[in-house]
């Protein structure tokens, strides 16, 4: 019934991810070329229809539709008084770095992390302080330096933590441990945790992801989590978050920042799409995630077999691949751009991320099967040539 095996051309259709030469092979920006589920395209045709697009805001349907989804999917009950809508994640974590630290302050984040994370707060006059993710090279995972964590927390100019769970680019859901132990940390040195939980509903294998808001109501009370269904359903443009903040005072600080001044008024599809896309369209999220997990079995298969000079980092959520390149560079950005020219296949240089970013490259892996393959095989000419060249 769900199509996710056809090639949609998306060339000359307004989309960032394919504004590129007609050779190239767009596997990069993190939006997927599958078509939206039909129950939310047949949602947002009846609003279309209705014609009349005013002022909007969210009522109990939409709160409860959010509620209901988490509540089935990943058996954690928000309140309903804790949610408000937003214009989307990165804007939410923008104004909420102005409304709960100062400029000059430290916000802290894990990198290799989301590149658009330093944007939100560099462009606010606030200093990126990272506790980076320490790789262990012989496993190929991640984990945190909880000591290295509490001493930048500890740091008196630190006063808000963003945390990416799961992680973007790593693919790495963190334990309901780690997360209570983040939080504690946290709360002890009286550090704000914004939570990004856009990737949430793409764990394809093992544990599901635990959202914050599911913690202890003591654990979250200086917590600020972002949901969306913006990656889930592949409805970037929806331009739709919901933000949840148990607590009332913090809410409200927040809440004012996203008040209509600064991000705006949801357009006229956030609100009947969200629902839609909640309440009727879960069926296709099981589907895609199995779609998700056979192209990342194949990119594994594939890399072990034909490039035995990479790694694939071993993951369990989100469609972003992270590809361990040490082997072959230190600078990635470098290793990119060759492949790029040589081959047309155009994935993301890992140093946008911070950290160890130049030693990995991030791959873009929800489109079609024979799109991952046309994928691999220009990965692994470009990567032979680069050594060729070298
Ligand atoms: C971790 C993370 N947060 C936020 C976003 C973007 O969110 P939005 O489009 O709602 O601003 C992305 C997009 O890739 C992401 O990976």
């Amino acid at each position: 019934m769900y199509d996710f095996t056809s090639m949609i051309p998306r060339r000359n259709t307004d989309s960032v991810k394919w504004d590129v030469k007609p050779n190239e092979l767009p596997m990069w920006v993190a939006d997927m070329d599958f078509k939206v589920a039909p129950e939310i395209r047949d949602a947002m045709r009846q609003k279309i229809d209705f014609g009349i697009f005013g002022y909007e805001e969210p009522h109990d349907d939409y709160f409860q539709a959010v509620i209901d989804w988490y509540t089935k999917e990943h058996h954690a009950t928000p309140k309903k008084e804790w949610m408000f809508l937003s214009t989307g994640v990165v804007p939410t974590i923008s104004s909420s770095v102005r409304r709960v630290s100062n400029v000059g302050d430290n916000v802290l984040v894990q990198a290799p992390v989301y590149n658009i994370f330093y944007n939100s707060i560099v462009n606010n006059g606030r200093h990126v302080l990272s506790s980076d993710l320490v790789y262990d090279p012989n496993n190929h995972q991640y984990h945190i330096d909880f000591a290295d964590l509490e001493r930048k927390l500890a740091e008196p100019l630190t006063t808000m933590m963003i945390l990416c769970n799961p992680h973007n680019p790593i693919g790495k859901v963190w334990s309901r441990d780690e997360l209570i132990k983040i939080n504690q940390l946290c709360i002890k040195h009286s550090v704000t945790l914004l939570s990004d939980e856009i990737h949430g509903d793409l764990v394809f294998q093992g544990d599901d992801y635990t959202p914050m808001f599911s913690l202890p109501d003591d654990l979250i009370q200086n917590v600020i989590v972002c949901v969306s269904p913006s990656k889930t359903f592949n409805v970037a443009a929806l331009h739709a978050a919901t933000v949840i903040i148990p607590n009332q005072v913090l809410r409200d600080k927040v809440n004012r920042g996203i008040n209509t001044d600064e991000l705006g008024e949801p357009n006229l599809l956030a609100i009947p799409g969200t629902i839609a896309a909640y309440t009727k369209a879960g069926q296709w999220v099981h589907k895609l995630r199995q779609h998700i997990r056979a192209n990342y079995q194949t990119v594994v298969d594939f890399c072990q077999k034909n490039i035995p000079d990479v790694t694939v980092v071993p993951s369990t959520a989100t469609y972003l691949v992270w590809i361990d390149v040490s082997q072959l560079t230190d600078d990635s950005a470098k290793l990119e751009s060759f492949i790029r020219s040589q081959t047309g296949l155009y994935v993301s240089a890992g140093t946008v991320y911070g950290g160890d970013g130049n030693h990995f490259l991030r791959m873009n892996i929800a489109s079609p099967a024979s799109m991952i393959d046309d994928g691999l095989n220009r990965l692994k000419n470009g990567i032979e040539q680069s050594k060729q060249s070298k």
